[in-house]
């Protein structure tokens, strides 16, 4: 199976920006752009929870996918400021992302909740994008691989090859996160491509190249299709750039044309 086979996938991760009325706006102008990625690229907006049910009733009908940017494993209970999977399911959702750095970082998740997300997520029938990426200085020590390998491997803990089919890894360097650094395209490949192996050891061959792996971290419009252009970069998570119509779907269209 190559590259060509596998989905490419292009999200947009607005983290906590949007009011309901700028989040409609910002979704009908993209709307039109990215028309013809339909069948060729998956196109997703990851949205806050408040402009979820907005963002399900703007894109109807269009190729746009919606995502949301967190889910808590447990199906119910006393979980203050929570959202389940079902609540999501219930909302149209289709996608959501899993174990961004910020929320590793500022929040507490780990491994273990990143796992038990996953594996809810996937439960109720949602996609997950589960992040995972190396901090500067563990990069510097030379560890990455050892850092991410450990993450896709405890991320995706009793994860079925099935489901795992069904799950995006999203490779995002914590350095190159909203600081305007981008791993270098072959950087970025490298890693990448170690997280696909990382998965053919964890289960098979087939099921690690059908597996779409995103590279996220400062991708815009001016370096995307490089970074597209790499055989095991399927796609993108983008922060700023993705609050633009306009740099959005240039990146969306090196993905058509990549
Ligand atoms: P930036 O594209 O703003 O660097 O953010 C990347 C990211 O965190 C996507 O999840």
């Amino acid at each position: 199976m190559k590259k060509s086979v596998r989905k490419a996938i292009i999200a947009g991760n607005w983290k906590m920006n949007k009011t309901r009325p700028e989040a409609k706006a910002l979704l009908e102008e993209i709307k039109p752009l990215v028309a013809n990625a339909a069948g060729n690229v998956e196109v997703i907006a990851c949205v806050p929870f408040t402009n979820l049910e907005t963002a399900m009733t703007v894109t109807e009908g269009s190729n746009v996918k919606i995502g949301a940017e967190n889910v808590h494993f447990e199906k119910s209970g006393a979980f203050t400021g929570e959202i389940s999977a079902d609540m999501l399911i219930e909302l149209g959702v289709e996608y959501v992302v899993i174990g961004h750095s910020e929320r590793r970082q500022y929040f507490g998740e780990t491994d273990e909740t990143v796992n038990k997300r996953t594996k809810a997520a996937l439960a109720a029938g949602l996609k997950p994008i589960v992040c995972v990426g190396e901090l500067k200085w563990e990069r510097e020590c030379g560890i990455t691989e050892e850092v991410v390998g450990k993450q896709v491997k405890l991320d995706l803990f009793d994860v079925s090859a099935e489901d795992a089919k069904k799950t995006v890894i999203a490779y995002e360097p914590v350095w190159a996160i909203g600081t305007g650094l981008t791993a270098t395209p072959d950087q970025a490949e490298e890693v990448c491509a170690f997280i696909r192996a990382t998965l053919a050891k964890m289960y098979d061959e087939a099921t690690a190249e059908a597996i779409t792996i995103q590279y996220g971290g400062s991708m815009n419009a001016a370096n995307c299709a490089e970074l597209l252009a790499k055989p095991n970069i399927d796609g993108g998570l983008i922060g700023g750039a993705s609050l633009k119509a306009a740099d959005f779907n240039v990146i969306v269209q090196a993905a058509v044309n990549g």
